[in-house]
């Protein structure tokens, strides 16, 4: 299973943040936007990882995560050269993905909750992968605005999946679709073959049709235990902000953490997070995982930091 993020766009609806300083890398209180779906990627084991964005930030990003080696995980970055939709990605990503079912992730898509559903989905594309089986697997998550996202209409009694529609007038149902999407790896072939929306863009919510109309759709709901906040605005961007603030400061634990996760997802050993400590500079987050790094030594119980 190979990871896709998507940090392209051009973030209108937060200009004139976004004029030099591109969305995902805006920060969510005490870190770069991008590391929320990037450790949540990593907390699902998934090591290789392609980050696509425009050719003006792509080095920033590059600078930002480099090559992933020290974190025990591999970057690739390819640009997305104008916003041709999310589909795109899956085309752009081909040859990183050759042939590997695939997690795509949108970079400003934060979720926070037990991942285990996310687990048990990666578990169920891999198992369908080695049995041949096309298949394709997404989450359903109700918020009190469908409007702003991709909708899924459910048949009331089967739970059936009966539609999926792009940021409808009049959503049929309060079900949106979260940026977090697992599929096969005929995708790539799928997506060269869709054609442009009415607004141009190679939209994720056809490509997602190709498997509803062929029955191999899987569409999951998550439960109201998982928070997912998307962070297209300065009012939601601030939410995201108040939210991880909050937890981080109550419980003394970061949030997405990237190198805090990468030795407890054991991609690490403390050698490496030893060498990444004197390699950053003194301050809190060094200060963090100074203190991540003695209990891991200590062998004391590892909190119950991450999911
Ligand atoms: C995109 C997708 C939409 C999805 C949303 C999740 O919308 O097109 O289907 O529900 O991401 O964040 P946009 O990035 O245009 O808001």
């Amino acid at each position: 299973m190979k990871g896709i993020i998507l940090a392209g766009g051009t973030g209108t609806r937060l200009y004139p943040l976004t004029k030099v300083m591109t969305k995902q890398l805006q920060p969510i209180y005490d870190k770069p936007m991008i590391y929320y779906p990037l450790s949540l990627l990593m907390l699902c084991g998934i090591k290789e990882i392609l980050i696509i964005s425009t050719e003006q930030d792509l080095p920033n990003f590059k600078n930002l995560l480099g090559d992933g080696r020290h974190l025990g995980v591999k970057f690739d970055y390819v640009v997305q050269d104008s916003p041709r939709g999310i589909a795109d990605a899956f085309i752009l990503g081909e040859e990183f993905l050759s042939g590997s079912p695939s997690m795509l992730i949108l970079g400003d898509n934060l979720f926070y909750g037990d991942y285990s559903p996310f687990r048990q989905a990666i578990k169920k594309q891999v198992s369908d992968f080695k049995e041949k089986k096309s298949s394709a697997h997404v989450f359903a998550y109700a918020v009190s605005d469908p409007g702003r996202y991709g909708v899924v209409e459910f048949d009331s009694e089967t739970r059936r999946v009966l539609s999926i529609e792009e940021k409808p007038k009049k959503p049929k149902s309060s079900y949106a679709i979260p940026g977090l999407y697992l599929f096969d790896e005929t995708v790539s072939q799928r997506a060269r073959h869709q054609a442009p929306s009415p607004r141009g863009e190679l939209e994720i919510t056809d490509l997602m049709a190709t498997y509803l109309n062929e029955g191999t759709l899987k569409v999951e709901t998550i439960n109201r235990g998982m928070a997912w906040l998307d962070t297209g605005t300065p009012k939601s961007l601030l939410e995201a902000w108040s939210f991880i603030a909050a937890l981080e400061e109550r419980q003394g634990l970061k949030v997405a953490c990237l190198e805090e996760i990468a030795l407890r997802m054991n991609f690490i050993d403390k050698n490496g997070l030893t060498q990444i400590i004197e390699s950053i500079p003194k301050g809190p987050y060094q200060h963090y995982l100074i203190n991540v790094l003695q209990e891991a030594r200590s062998g004391q119980e590892v909190r119950d930091a991450i999911f």
